[in-house]
């Protein structure tokens, strides 16, 4: 994600010059040998320092809303991150998140809902049966990866709490805690981190809350404990370390659209067809293997996920509602 008023970061192919720019701090460091595979991926962030990650959400594949495609590895997943509560380099939330404690956790439900208050996460986990989904995953910065979610849908967990009537969207909050996230102590974006989406997208059986990857408890620096995964939109909408759930009758605010309401809006469909102002969008760059100088793929509408979701937008100007 890049802000334009935010002089640190250079527009354009911003992923690659940072994979060269990590390499070369590493470089410098000598320890270019250790941290890096053939992916060019930073495998640091599993490194011996941190802690093993638990094998506490091992559980049955849904083929049916899982993807063919090879998975990344786990180090590809854990290395290469947004999450600029951690910092802004694809490597930061690796390295910043590390003392970070999901545990213990709680969210608040409130809003347009007949059931509120505050939940812990064993609370939310409790009823749920968790299933593994393999998803692909594109981030509005035109790269991709393929990921084995552990988690459950969000609308099992919504229709928990009853929304009322006049509950059309759901807004998300994020952990405010600048003394763990030290991120938030810059203001690169207005905390704590908020998205939102419609309800009839809250209630889609493809809208995952994830707890773990691979089986395993999510890493700190990819959202943990519980975090949004919404796989036809652009990765900014899944917000992640989740602690405020609420039911709103109007659309929410979402941080990246108020950072830059013509470069992210508020529904953020994966689409081809219409450019960042600062990019293009027709095609990706698949993160992992021998990537790092591959071709890019094509881009498709509603990231594959068509046929299961253009439904929702029927009649929508899709260049209008980005
Ligand atoms: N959630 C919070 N709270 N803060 C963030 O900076 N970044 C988003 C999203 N969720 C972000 C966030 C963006 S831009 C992307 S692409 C995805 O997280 C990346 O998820 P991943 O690191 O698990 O691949």
């Amino acid at each position: 994600m890049t802000r334009p008023t935010d002089p640190r970061i250079l527009p354009s192919d911003i992923t690659r010059s940072e994979l060269f720019l990590n390499r070369r701090r590493l470089l410098e460091l000598g320890v270019a040998g250790a941290a890096f595979g053939a992916s060019g991926v930073n495998h640091l962030a599993l490194g011996a320092d941190a802690p093993p990650p638990v094998d506490r959400y091992k559980a049955p594949r849904n083929a049916a809303f899982s993807v063919t495609e090879t998975p990344n590895t786990l180090e590809e997943i854990s290395s290469y991150n947004n999450f600029y509560e951690f910092g802004t380099d694809k490597s930061d939330p690796a390295m910043n998140a590390r003392a970070f404690k999901p545990t213990p956790w709680s969210i608040t439900v409130d809003g347009e809902a007949e059931v509120k208050g505050s939940f812990t996460l064993e609370d939310i986990l409790k009823p749920q049966a968790l299933e593994e989904r393999v998803y692909r995953m594109r981030c509005v910065e035109a790269w991709s990866m393929v990921i084995p979610w552990v988690g459950f849908p969000l609308g099992d967990l919504i229709k928990r709490f009853r929304p009322t009537s006049k509950a059309k969207y759901v807004a998300f909050t994020t952990l405010m805690d600048p003394k763990q996230m030290p991120g938030e102590r810059d203001r690169v974006l207005d905390w704590p981190y908020v998205e939102g989406l419609r309800m009839d997208e809250a209630m889609h059986p493809l809208t995952l809350l994830a707890v773990g990857v691979y089986g395993k408890v999510l890493p700190n620096q990819n959202g943990a404990p519980i975090r949004l995964v919404v796989p036809w939109k652009y990765g900014f909408k899944g917000i992640k370390s989740i602690v405020r759930i609420s039911f709103t009758e109007n659309q929410p605010r979402t941080s990246w659209s108020g950072a830059a309401a013509n470069e992210y809006g508020f529904y953020a469909n994966v689409n081809p067809a219409v450019d960042h102002p600062r990019w293009s969008q027709a095609t990706e760059r698949h993160i992992g293997g021998s990537s790092l100088f591959a071709k890019r793929q094509p881009t498709l509408p509603f990231n594959g996920y068509a046929s299961q979701v253009a439904s929702l937008y029927t009649g929508m100007d899709l260049r209008r509602y980005f």
